[in-house]
């Protein structure tokens, strides 16, 4: 795979383009400060009544709607959450935006799976940091950035591939790499990681193993450490090492006891089961199911966050926190 980086982007490009960033939460604001930091004209687009317009005018940028910044934009980079996307497009930016105006995309979910179908005379491309907002601000600052992926779903203007690469190296990706995607791979394997590896599956493993322990009688402190705590160690060492190199770190026992474990608890069932959710994504059953979710004020995410808060793990890791903070 080709790996971009500065020396690929020509950082004029973006520079001479008015770019409007709609949406000021986790990656607005990152992108936003990124953007303006690397001397690229930014104003920032929010709803008539959103709570983020204070802040984003704390910060120095011009706010306005959706619908008036697109009049003038020449890039509008959509950042919205992505329930939302199908109805900030239809409403305030399609009829708005100028002709061969790019659009930019943090996220390749609305254009695969037809939220959003961009008018023919848009350049359209995705720019996705591998990262929170706030690792890719922090990392600006640090001189060094996020890797991103990017891709070009429309080239009205000829430039679009190039556009992509001057926008990612002006919020900081082009220090470390810039890579090649589709807007269908990197929505997808997105999608199908945060269900099947990330965010629900270790989170998951985590709460069976703590009830497995307490169940039998081990203290609760003890159980959170062992199937809590150790994950940032783990994590630190696969990001450093990779996974043979993280054995490599380890004591022989907890080797000899991962190559006992490990396949029993993800198994050909799980794999199967990683299978089908990786059809349900690429499907659009995923999205439909989210979208509905969203439609109706998100039922079954308030249930689902009113359940992992209520879960004994997170009384006992607020003590334990709270006494690691109290050391600091
Ligand atoms: N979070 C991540 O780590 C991450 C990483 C890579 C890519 N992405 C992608 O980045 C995009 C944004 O995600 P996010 O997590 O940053 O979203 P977020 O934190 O939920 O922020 C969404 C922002 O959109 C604003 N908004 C709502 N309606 C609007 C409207 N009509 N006009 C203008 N702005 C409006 C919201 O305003 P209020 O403040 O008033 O609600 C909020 O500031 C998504 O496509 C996501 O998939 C996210």
């Amino acid at each position: 795979m080709q790996v971009f980086r500065d020396e690929d982007a020509d950082p004029g490009l973006i520079r001479g383009r008015k770019v409007a960033v709609i949406g000021y939460g986790n990656q607005g604001r990152a992108q936003a400060l990124n953007l303006r930091d690397s001397r690229v004209p930014v104003t920032i687009a929010l709803g008539e009544g959103s709570a983020s317009r204070a802040r984003a005018a704390e910060d120095g940028f011009d706010v306005m709607t959706a619908a008036e910044a697109c009049r003038t934009a020449d890039v509008a980079v959509m950042l919205a959450a992505d329930e939302d996307h199908g109805r900030i497009y239809a409403e305030e930016m399609a009829p708005n935006l100028r002709d061969g105006a790019a659009l930019v995309f943090g996220h390749g979910l609305s254009i695969r799976f037809g939220l959003i179908v961009p008018r023919r005379d848009l350049d359209v491309v995705l720019v996705a940091p591998k990262g929170p907002g706030t690792a890719l601000r922090r990392d600006y600052e640090n001189g060094s950035g996020l890797i991103a992926l990017f891709a070009v779903d429309q080239d009205a203007s000829g430039e679009a591939q190039a556009l992509a690469l001057s926008y990612a190296s002006a919020i900081g990706s082009g220090r470390v790499g810039i890579l090649p995607t589709s807007f269908a791979e990197e929505a997808e394997a997105d999608l199908f990681n945060e269900q099947a590896v990330l965010w629900g599956a270790i989170p998951e493993l985590i709460h069976a193993g703590f009830e497995t322990l307490v169940d039998a009688g081990f203290s609760p402190e003890i159980a959170y450490f062992e199937c809590l705590t150790e994950v940032k160690l783990l994590a630190d060492l696969i990001y450093e090492r990779g996974i043979a190199g993280m054995r490599e770190a380890i004591s022989n026992t907890a080797e000899f006891g991962a190559l006992k474990g490990g396949a029993r608890i993800v198994d050909q069932d799980t794999r199967t089961e990683m299978r089908r959710i990786l059809r349900e994504v690429r499907s659009g059953s995923f999205v439909h199911e989210l979208l509905e979710d969203a439609r109706a004020g998100y039922p079954r995410l308030k249930a689902s966050r009113a359940r992992a808060a209520a879960h004994p793990i997170e009384e006992v890791g607020a003590r334990l926190r709270a006494l690691t903070k109290g050391k600091g």
